[in-house]
């Protein structure tokens, strides 16, 4: 068995053992599927990690960073509980489309926006004129911007916020010092970025399963 089915056969394991079907999740994933949407979703074991960490915390008013069609934004609307809200941001919107029947689908749309439009705009936009803010962030868009999404968010955030960025890792690119497309490079100045501000706490933790050899990066700001 390659390392790789290992992981997935592991992965698959948890799921059956110890967190059990979600029928909404993966109606999700199959809608998305319909849609044509890339099946890089987290996985079912790290989505249930961000509910966790959103419930440790007690948050109530999560951001996201990256849609695709909202399994994520699913178990993060469900971790706020009913007072709860969450705030995602999406490019495309086919994209958003797909989430939006997923949430409708899972009986939570009432407690989810989904802005539409490049990132960055979205949340300068949302800096003009703050909301309430933010206890926990989850970054999951275009790797290339993953810093400049951290900075904007973390001024939407609260004192004592937790920020989690996916995707740090890559197959090991970060650390690989022949590999130097923008995602990498993003990932390398989030990391800088993170070293550089005594103020925030930060680590960044290697995973693998179905999304492979991979990573989070997760900071108290
Ligand atoms: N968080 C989702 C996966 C997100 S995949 C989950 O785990 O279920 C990354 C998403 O970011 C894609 O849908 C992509 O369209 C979106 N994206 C890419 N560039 C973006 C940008 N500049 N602004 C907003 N969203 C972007
Ligand atoms: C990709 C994006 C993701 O958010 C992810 O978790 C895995 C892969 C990608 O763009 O390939
Ligand atoms: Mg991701």
């Amino acid at each position: 068995m390659s390392d790789l089915e290992a992981w997935k056969t592991t992965d698959d394991y948890i799921v059956e053992h110890l967190l059990g079907r979600d029928a909404d999740l993966e109606g999700a994933l199959a809608r998305n599927s319909e849609g044509g949407l890339p099946a890089i979703d987290v996985s079912r074991t790290q989505a249930e990690l961000l509910a966790l960490l959103v419930r440790f915390g007690g948050a109530q008013r999560v951001l996201e960073v990256g849609t695709l069609g909202g399994y994520s934004t699913i178990v993060l609307a469900r971790a706020v509980g009913d007072a709860g809200s969450v705030t995602t941001l999406e490019l495309i919107p086919h994209h958003a489309d797909v989430a939006a029947e997923n949430l409708v689908a899972a009986g939570l749309a009432d407690r989810v926006e989904i802005q539409v439009g490049p990132a960055l705009e979205l949340l300068e936009a949302m800096l003009d004129e703050p909301p309430a803010p933010f206890d926990f962030v989850f970054i999951d868009a275009d790797k290339e911007n993953s810093p400049e999404y951290f900075a904007l968010a973390r001024r939407l955030c609260r004192p004592g916020a937790m920020i989690v960025v996916d995707n740090v890792i890559r197959h090991g690119t970060l650390a690989d010092e022949s590999a130097n497309d923008e995602q990498t490079l993003g990932n390398r100045r989030l990391l800088a970025h993170l070293k550089a501000d005594d103020s925030i706490q930060a680590t960044t933790i290697q995973t693998v399963g179905h999304k492979a050899w991979d990573g989070f990066t997760v900071a108290l700001v």
